[in-house]
């Protein structure tokens, strides 16, 4: 059978919740049949579409398990310097496209990410933050200990120079334009030159921590996903019945669109999650592990349209919490779950947006596990209407609106000040 890549029919309308629905259940209820309608409109029925989707996944699967086999590397690793020089192998560009996520090796200098950890401690100590520290300010990572592992630290020294160096600018160019940002119409949906900073926290799990983790999970959205009227063109292959067409490095209609609020929700557009890793960590010390399938997230929106879930269920998807990736749901996507490689100091981690991912278990850890987050958000309205925020954050040194609004560094007299931006963080804020 030959697939058009655009419909040729005209496609039952689906109702759309700019804001989140009342009544989550009711919603849910009317979106199914709807969304069955518009796929079967296709002339296919939905378990046709859904096992065309859950084939590419078990394909992506298979190449996984054998690259195991084979004792290689299932993540990419390309060295900074070959990034920085454009001598990147057409092989290592079709490997990181087929697995949506990379290991930047020698980012920075091991010796800078281990000053810049070393900084942290010293920012925090000066201000006394460990007597001040009130306890987690969020129930997300807030399960992980009552310690604080994750500090909620946003302008230290050490997290600016980093976001606003010439070596972050680079790779975030470099992993945004493995996106299409440009559709054929002209409309461009972002810049991949220019990086939004996106502020986020700190990671520092000392040596013998045990920790519990986090579960599988995906952080784009929730509910919005099916719901709102951007998403279901972003995803109008996976919901016409022309799924095979699904692009994951399609960015059309992703940049602008309405999202449901929530504690864990990102109001950036990122390209690809990231951390720069702080201190050296193995494999099996309680590190992220993904599964590395950037086109999942047509696999997970078609799953629950099966008749096996309950008719006001999404497969546990609900608003003001993260996707949760289950084996009850989708058992054969373990398979393909996937430890980053040992990572030194300085070197760099990052993840397609859409992609499953979790951090394993640990019980007394071997060496720090310390990571500073920083994604790829490349400038687009989405991450314009953000920066306004983070402008005035930075200004204020409050918390960023999309954390718990601990707002410790308030009156730290040291930290990051604006006359040290340079071109990059002027206008990753939009102060240029
Ligand atoms: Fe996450």
């Amino acid at each position: 059978m030959t697939l058009a890549t655009e419909p040729q029919h005209t496609l039952p309308p689906l109702p759309h919740w700019e804001e989140t629905p009342e009544d989550l259940g009711a919603a849910i209820r009317a979106i199914k049949p709807a969304l069955r309608a518009r796929i079967e409109a296709s002339g296919r029925t939905v378990a046709e579409v859904f096992a065309a989707a859950e084939r590419r996944v078990e394909e992506r699967i298979q190449e996984i398990e054998a690259d195991r086999t084979r004792g290689e590397e299932v993540w990419p690793v390309i060295d900074y310097d070959v990034i920085r020089a454009g001598a990147v192998r057409p092989a290592e560009l079709a490997k990181l496209a087929r697995r949506g996520c990379l290991v930047v090796r020698g980012h920075f200098p091991r010796e800078q990410a281990l000053a810049w950890d070393a900084d942290i401690v010293d920012y925090v100590e000066r201000n006394d933050f460990f007597e001040k520290y009130t306890g987690p300010g969020d129930d997300f990572f807030g399960s992980v200990g009552s310690k604080p592992e994750i500090y909620p630290v946003y302008w230290s020294t050490a997290q600016m120079q980093a976001r606003q160096s010439e070596r972050m600018s680079t790779v975030q160019t470099f992993l945004n334009s493995l996106w299409r940002h440009t559709s054929k119409d002209g409309t461009q949906w972002f810049d991949p030159d220019r990086d939004a900073l996106y502020p986020d926290r700190i990671r520092r799990r000392p040596p013998g921590a045990d920790s519990a983790g986090l579960g599988t999970h995906c952080d784009p959205g929730t509910l919005d996903l099916w719901m709102t009227e951007d998403y279901q063109k972003a995803f109008r292959h996976v919901f016409d019945g022309t799924v095979e067409s699904y692009d994951p490095w399609d960015a059309a209609h992703r940049t602008t669109g309405a999202q449901y609020p929530g504690s864990t929700m990102c109001s950036a557009f990122r390209t690809f999650q990231g951390w720069t890793a702080l201190s050296d960590m193995n494999a099996d010390q309680g590190v992220l592990h993904t599964v590395p399938i950037p086109e999942i997230m047509a696999y997970l929106l078609l799953r629950p349209l099966l008749p096996d879930v309950p008719e006001d269920s999404m497969c546990g998807v609900r608003t003001n919490q993260v996707f949760p990736v289950t084996k009850r749901w989708h058992p054969a996507l373990y398979r393909a779950l996937s430890p980053i490689p040992d990572v030194k100091a300085g070197d760099s981690v990052w993840w397609h947006c859409d992609m499953i991912h979790s951090v394993a278990p640990v019980e007394n850890q071997k060496g720090w596990g310390n990571v500073m987050y920083i994604p790829a958000a490349p400038w687009c309205a989405r991450n314009e209407r953000y920066a306004a925020q983070v402008r005035e954050a930075f200004m204020s040194g409050s918390s960023p609106s999309d954390f718990p609004a601990e707002d410790y560094e308030r009156t730290w007299p040291d930290r990051f000040p604006p006359d040290a931006l340079n071109d990059i963080g002027r206008r990753g804020l939009d102060l240029s």
